[in-house]
C-alpha cells in the first residue's frame, strides 16, 4: 500500500469553505490538486493508494481526512469536486472527540487526529512481509530518491506551500523516517505524489 500524507498547515477546517476561492481558504487549492494526484490515473483510481490530508489551519484544526483509492466510486477528480467533498466531511467532523473518526462516504472518512499520531500509528504498522514500514519525508535537501531502495508499502509525508514545521524533526528521527529529494527544484506539493508514484510505477513497485 502507498500511503500519501499531507501536512496542510493553513487548510481551513471549518465548513465554511468557498468554493470560488480555493487559494484563499488556506491554499485548499493545493490539498485537492494533491489528493487528485495522489489517487487519480487516466480512466481510473489507484486502488493501492491512501492519501490523508491533515488540515490544521482555522478554526478547529487538526481534522485528519482520509481518501482510500480501493473504495472510492463515483467521485471526481477536479479540484472543486474534491473541495465539496471536503466540505462534507469537515460537516460532520464538528462533534469528533480527539481520535474519533466519522464515515463520509464510499472511500472518504474523516478524524479529529494530529499530524504526529497519525504518522506514529502509520509507522508502527508492519508490512505483509513482517518488516516495518518505510517511511520518506520529502525535503529538497533529503538523498536523491534514484538511490534509495524503495518498499512497494510505503508511507510519503509532504508539506502544503508553508512546508513542514523544523520542530517535527526529532519526530522523524524517532519514527526513523528518511529524508528524499525528489529533485533539484523545490516543486508545488501536488506535484509530490505524481513523481513518487512515477518512480514506484517504473520500479514495478
Ligand atoms: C511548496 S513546497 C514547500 C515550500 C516551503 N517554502 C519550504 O521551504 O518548505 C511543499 C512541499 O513539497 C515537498 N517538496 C517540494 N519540492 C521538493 C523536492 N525537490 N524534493 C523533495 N520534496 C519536495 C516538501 O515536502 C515541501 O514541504
Amino acid at each position: 500500500m502507498k500511503e500519501f500524507v499531507l501536512r496542510a498547515r493553513k487548510a481551513k477546517t471549518d465548513a465554511g469553505i468557498n468554493l470560488d476561492q480555493l487559494p484563499k481558504e488556506g491554499k485548499m487549492d493545493s490539498v485537492c490538486a494533491s489528493i487528485s494526484n495522489a489517487l487519480w490515473i487516466s480512466g481510473d483510481v489507484r486502488k493501492d493508494t491512501i492519501i490523508h490530508v491533515v488540515l490544521e489551519g482555522p478554526t478547529s484544526g487538526p481534522k485528519t481526512i482520509s481518501f482510500f483509492g480501493n473504495e472510492i466510486k463515483g467521485l471526481r477528480h477536479d479540484e472543486r469536486s474534491i473541495a465539496t467533498y471536503i466540505v462534507d466531511a469537515l460537516k460532520r467532523s464538528a462533534c469528533l472527540q480527539l481520535n474519533e473518526e466519522n464515515h463520509v462516504r464510499a472511500g472518504i472518512k474523516i478524524s479529529k487526529k494530529s499530524f504526529e499520531r497519525l504518522l506514529w500509528e502509520l509507522s508502527q504498522k508492519h508490512t505483509q512481509a513482517g518488516k516495518k514500514r518505510q517511511v520518506l519525508v520529502l525535503d529538497k535537501d533529503g538523498k536523491d530518491i534514484r538511490g534509495v531502495a524503495l518498499d512497494k508499502d510505503v508511507v510519503v509525508v509532504f508539506g502544503s506551500p508553508e512546508g513542514l514545521p523544523p520542530k517535527t524533526e526529532n519526530f522523524f528521527k524517532e519514527i526513523k523516517a528518511e529524508k528524499v529529494s525528489i529533485g533539484p527544484n523545490m516543486l508545488f506539493a501536488a506535484h509530490c505524489p505524481i513523481i513518487i508514484h512515477n518512480e514506484l510505477d517504473r520500479r514495478g513497485l
